[in-house]
């Protein structure tokens, strides 16, 4: 068994995934919190293990001491853990809300979010963009999305910042699930009947059952939190990306269609490092290696987007690559669902910033960015410019 998740792998997980991609694709490894899992490497194995019905997600079928993934509650996996018929019907929910008519609307709104949070008198001044980007943009989506109210929208946003900002006192309100669940209460409780997601979420919740109340508390546990931070590694990692080289803000202005260029940062950046754990239903075998049934399986998305044999030059960011087929976002039955939106403020974010403030510049060597995590998600911790 190997440790491969230390100090090392937060900073620069590359050198290591290359190593493992190279010896043998398929390692048994320890995990930061103890309990052993196997760790798939290698992008063939990853995206057929996505795919793979034997591999589940759902933890009934762990056995033994191998990892289990973070542990939380019913109700609150309930997207994760569904049976497939309720994994089905919930992800119908959710992208009956974030269907591409929906989502379209956002190409106007982003830009104008992410107008009110950096404007013309930062010009000149040195801002960190994680503080003043990265972090609040998804409160402020999220929040028109799902349509929460104003008040449960401030508590979302006290949350992020108590959470994901350098400043943020111990202990972290990310543990507190305690502060998750009220928030989600809160927003329930205060659903506006009104023409929003959540609004018609509660309404059919309270006409139909479905979803029933465990599901809807899941559903909103996902929305609002699970996926937030990633969000915010991804748009600062971006900017990050973009301001350490003239070369690739060059090709951005000259895109037109920026869908490509932001698949091309997430596969480099690959913000989240691992699919959630998968648990084997039945002895299987990838690449050479056997998996028992029970064993738990890590999919490195990071590492399969870094696999030279599908992306050449995998280190090097090339906007022009115009590779969908990155896994950053997953890929199959739990492939994400926010896919449109997660294009679309990125790509907001960027122009807004590159376009109002062509000269922006680091205002610290890019060595000295310290990155957060490393094991499930990374990102800048932190993202001093001078605007
Ligand atoms: C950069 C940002 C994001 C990244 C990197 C990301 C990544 C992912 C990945 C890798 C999965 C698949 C997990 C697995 O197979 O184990 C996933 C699923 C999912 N994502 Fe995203 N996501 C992002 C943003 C969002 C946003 C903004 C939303 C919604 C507002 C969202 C909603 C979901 C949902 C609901 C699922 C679960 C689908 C299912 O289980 O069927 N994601 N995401």
């Amino acid at each position: 068994m190997t440790d491969v998740f230390d100090s090392d792998f937060a900073r620069n997980p590359w050198p290591t995934l290359e190593r493992l991609r190279i010896e043998g694709g398929v390692h048994r490894v320890r995990t930061p919190d103890g309990p052993p899992a196997w760790l798939v490497t290698r992008y063939r194995d990853v995206r057929a293990g996505l795919l793979d019905e034997r591999l589940s997600t759902r933890v009934r079928y762990a056995q033994g001491d191998d990892y289990r993934g973070f542990s939380v509650p019913p109700p609150l996996d309930a997207m994760l853990s569904a049976a497939p018929a309720d994994h089905a019907r919930l992800r119908g929910l959710v992208t009956s809300e974030l269907s591409p008519r929906r989502l379209a609307e956002w190409t106007d709104r982003a830009p104008r979010l992410v107008d009110s949070l950096l404007h013309e008198d930062d010009s000149g001044e040195t801002v960190d963009l994680v503080e003043r980007l990265a972090v609040p943009l998804p409160a402020a989506v999220l929040g028109e999305l799902l349509g929460l109210d104003d008040h449960t929208a401030e508590r979302l946003r006290g949350w992020a910042n108590s959470t994901l900002l350098p400043s943020a006192a111990p202990p972290r309100a990310r543990d507190t699930l305690a502060t998750m669940l009220a928030i989600i209460a809160d927003a329930t409780a205060r659903a506006p009947r009104s023409d929003t997601a959540l609004g018609r979420w509660v309404g059919a919740h309270r006409a139909c059952g479905s979803p029933t109340g465990a599901e809807l508390t899941g559903l909103l546990f996902y929305l609002l939190f699970v996926w937030y931070e990633v969000l915010a590694d991804l748009i600062a990692g971006s900017v990050l990306t973009l301001l350490g080289s003239p070369g690739l803000r060059q090709t951005w202005y000259a895109l037109g269609d920026k869908r490509s260029a932001v698949d091309e940062l997430l596969r480099h950046l690959s913000p989240q490092v691992l699919a959630g754990p998968r648990f084997a239903t039945t002895d299987l075998v990838i690449g050479d290696t056997t998996i028992a049934a029970g064993q738990t399986v890590l999919l490195c998305l990071a590492s399969a987007n870094h696999d030279p044999e599908i992306f050449p030059r995998p280190a090097v960011p090339d906007l022009a690559r115009d590779r969908a087929d990155q896994l950053a976002l997953g890929y199959g039955m739990h492939a994400c669902l926010g896919n449109a939106l997660v294009h679309t403020l990125t790509a907001a974010a960027l122009e807004h910033v590159l376009t109002r403030w062509p000269d922006a510049a680091l205002a610290v060597d890019e060595r000295e960015i310290a990155w957060r995590s490393g094991f499930r998600h990374r990102g800048p911790l932190t993202l001093p410019v001078r605007l």
